[in-house]
Parts: C-alpha cells; structure tokens; sequence
C-alpha cells in the first residue's frame, strides 16, 4: 500500500510587495497563474489530498484553484499568521499518517522530479522534515541553512543571519517534505515571533533537531526554487521559465534561430519539425504541427496551426482560429474564430473574424469580413475554391459559395451562389484625352491666364 501524500499549498499571503493589489499567486507567468504552475505539478505527484491555504476574502484565488480538477480543499487562515501557522491551519482535519509535502505559491517553477527527489531523500533517512536548498545567483530574501557538524540544525531568515551566514549557507527553497506522525509536535512547538507576529514554518528544523530527529537538506536546481515577491523577480521567473520551455522545444526538434527571441506558454503543443522564426510570441493554447512555419513578428493565441501551414511575418492569429494544412496567412492579416480550410490563402492585409474558408479559396489583400454590426457578431461562409478579389467587404451575416468570383473592392451584402460572379463597384468610365485637357486648363489657371 502507497502512503497518503497531502500536499499543502500556502498562498495566504497578501503579496504587498507585488504593489498593484492583486493576489500575488493569480499573477499571470506564460499563459498561466503562479498558483496553477504549483497545482500542476501537485497534480504530477498524484496526492491523495491538496490543501489551499489561504487568507480571507480570496474567493477569487479560490475558485480558479477549484477549477484546477484536483481533489482540493481550501483552508483559511484568518488573520494570517505566518508559515507556520498557515501549516497548522492546513493539517487540522488531516490524518496523522503518511507524509506532507509543503509548497509555496508563489514559487512557480518548482518541477515533479525535484519534489520527487526531496520526498525520496526523506522516506530513505526516516527523517522527520527534508527541506529544499539552493544557491540562486541573487540570494535576498531567502532563509539560510544553518549547518553543524555536517547536519541541519536550523533555518534561520535572513534578517536573523549574521553576514557569514548569508554569505554561505544554502538559501531556503521554500519546500518541505514531513513525516505526518510526527508533524503536530513540530507544530505545536513552533515560538511566536513577537518582531512579526508571526510563526515561523521554518523553526520546525530547530524543533526537530532538539528531539534528535533526523533533519534532510537536499539541495536542488537553484531555478526550480525561485520564489516571487515582487514584480522584479517574477519578470526574472518569466525569463528563466522561458529558457526551460525553449530547451524542451529545441530537444524535442522544433527549429528556432533565435530561441532567445521566442516566447512561449506552459501549454504550448509543437510538433518537431516545426519552424519558428525570431520574435514570435505565444500565447496559451497554441497547438502547432509539424513543417509548419511561423514567420517573423507574429502572435498568436489559443488557436491551431496545421501540418504545414504559413504564418507571418506579422499575423496575428487569435483564439478560436484553426488554421488548415498548407494553409497561408500572410502580413498584416489578423483571423479570430475562424476555420482556415488547408490550402486556403488569405496572404496580405486582411481580417478573418468568425468565418470560414474553404479549401483553396483566395482572399486578395484587404478582404475584410464585416462580422460586427455594434451589437452582434455574424458569420461569414467562403466556400472552397472561391475567388475574393482585393479590398472587398464581406458584410455578416453573407455566404460566398464554392468556386464563387467576387469583384474586387466590392462591398457583398448579399449571398452569392456556387461559382456566380459578383461585382458591385459603380461602372467604369473612361473618356479618351479628358486628362490631357483637363491638366491644361488647371495650369492655365495656377498661371493667371482666364
Ligand atoms: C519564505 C521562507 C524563507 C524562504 C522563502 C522561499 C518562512 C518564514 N520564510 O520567505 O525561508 O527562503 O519563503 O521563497 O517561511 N503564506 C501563507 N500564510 C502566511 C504567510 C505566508 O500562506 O501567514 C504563504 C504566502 O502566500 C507565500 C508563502 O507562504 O506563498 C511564503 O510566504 P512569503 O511571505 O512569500 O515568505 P518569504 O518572505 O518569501
Ligand atoms: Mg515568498
């Protein structure tokens, strides 16, 4: 039989020093929430129990961590006081046994393999916590390990540490692994800082060792322990997390020639053998095939791009957009909720919104689908094989039908059967010499002469 593993996630915390008044864990990183990035590897763990930790009044942070589909309950701390007591907010109605895994929110970039290690490393030395180290270039902010004689005797928060201390010991991830039988003595001991009004999760290893329990520190990937306090360090977690979503994509044979250039979301799907060329932006669910290939300055978003397909240089391609094999979207064209069907082009200075394409229809530059009368949006149907000639207006609700020819720079309002033409522009005029004069008599003019 497995042991229970009951993962807590403490995120009560008010995030002052994000200064913008939104709960620090919703606070977006690649397409997704602080707080999502730590639920999903939670989820990777398979615990038998998430618990939420959380302030009052942070319903919102609550309900998108319902959504996550964990079986997750939310504990709330009310007042606030501390990790520590968060800690013993979260394990009062859990069973004593098995093992408790500590998480932070607001340490996004925590990965399964390391959790893994750290609950390994505890069960192997029967110890009663294990906690993460690491040694990150910046190390302010973080508690410090304090070792004796080879073994962990406490942690102590850097405004405690003398400056030796801060200079060497391994900084405080924020991870713990526990022994859940032994958990609520630890609890139950931890002292009252009276400085901060708080109880500290981190003076458990003090506690520990007092009653010669074995303590753990196992040091990990310095990035995996990244914690966010501000808007400075979750711009530098944006970066590093970006650097580890290229290397997989790279690793996995997406081509990028300048990978530093390219920004991607935690979800994003690539195929190998898929191009994408420099200053491409990603948002989240993006899926894109294999040989398709994503050209200079484009963005796209919640969409996806077929075996094969052409993007850019400079589309946008929006949510709900699907965009067929061998399909092209050229410059300056922008889709939204619209089925480009494979082989279908739409290459220059367009808009495509709730439409769709048929296979091998060709829009010419400037075709715009009028979806949106001020109150509603309304569909337009290109059948496969049609003909849109340059700068014409679609006007929504329309459908243009398989094989159909429409006139350039004509404003279509109504339906146009299968392989009809349909013009609508004014007809031409043409006056033979009526240039020549009218130039000459303009200039006579400008001259003074009557
Ligand atoms: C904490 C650690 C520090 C460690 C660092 C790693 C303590 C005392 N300090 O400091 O050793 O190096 O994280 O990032 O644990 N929270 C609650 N309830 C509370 C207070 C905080 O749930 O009453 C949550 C916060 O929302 C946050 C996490 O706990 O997600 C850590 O709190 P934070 O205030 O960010 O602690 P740090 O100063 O970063
Ligand atoms: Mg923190």
């Amino acid at each position: 039989m497995t042991t229970p593993l009951h993962v807590l996630v403490l995120a009560a915390g008010k995030g002052t020093r994000m200064k913008n008044g939104r709960p620090k864990v919703l606070h977006p990183l690649a397409g997704r929430s602080l707080l999502d990035h730590v639920l999903a590897v939670a989820a990777e763990l398979e615990p038998s129990r998430v618990v939420l930790v959380l302030a009052p009044g942070m319903e919102e942070v609550a309900a998108s961590a319902r959504a996550s589909g964990l079986p997750l309950s939310v504990a709330v701390q009310d007042p606030p006081l501390g990790t520590g007591h968060a800690v013993q907010v979260a394990t009062a109605g859990l069973p004593a046994e098995g093992e408790v895994l500590v998480l932070y929110g607001d340490t996004p970039l925590i990965g399964a393999a390391t959790l893994r290690g750290l609950l390994q490393a505890r069960r192997r030395a029967d110890a009663a916590v294990a906690v993460l180290g690491m040694s990150p270039p910046d190390r302010t902010g973080y508690g410090r390990f304090l070792q004796e004689g080879g073994r962990l005797a406490a942690i102590v928060e850097e405004r405690h540490a003398d400056p030796e201390l801060k200079r060497t010991g391994l900084c405080n991830a924020g991870v713990m692994a526990m022994d859940a039988a032994r958990l609520p003595e630890l609890l139950a001991g931890i002292p009252h800082r009276p400085d901060k009004n708080e109880y500290y999760l981190t003076d458990i290893v003090e506690l520990a060792r007092q009653r010669d329990w074995a303590c753990v520190a196992m040091e990990g990937p310095w990035q995996d322990g990244i914690g966010v306090n501000s808007q400075v360090q979750l711009a530098e977690a944006y970066r590093l997390f970006q650097e580890r979503l290229r290397q997989v994509a790279l690793e996995a044979g997406v081509i990028m020639t300048a990978p530093e250039t390219v920004h991607l979301s935690a979800d994003t799907e690539i195929e190998p053998g898929a191009i994408l060329e420099p200053y491409v932006v990603i948002g989240p669910k993006v899926r894109i095939g294999a040989r398709a290939h994503v050209q200079a300055f484009s963005h796209l978003a919640d969409c996806s791009i077929d075996h094969g397909a052409e993007i850019g240089p400079f589309a946008r391609v929006r949510p709900g957009s699907r965009i067929g094999s061998g399909a092209k979207i050229g410059n300056f064209v922008e889709t939204k909720n619209a089925l480009v069907e494979p082989g279908a082009k739409v290459n220059h200075l367009s808009y495509v919104g709730d439409a769709s394409v048929g296979a091998r229809a060709n829009l010419g530059a400037g075709t715009i689908t009028c979806n949106y009368d001020g109150f509603s949006k309304h569909r337009t149907e290109i059948g496969a094989g049609a003909f849109i000639g340059s700068n014409s207006a679609l006007v929504a609700p329309v459908r243009i039908g398989t094989g159909a020819l429409v006139g350039a720079g004509s404003v279509i309002t109504m339906d146009v059967p299968d392989d009809a033409l349909a013009v609508t522009r004014p007809q031409q005029i043409v006056r033979a010499g009526h240039a020549a004069t009218l130039r000459a008599r303009l200039a006579a003019r400008k001259a003074g002469k009557p």
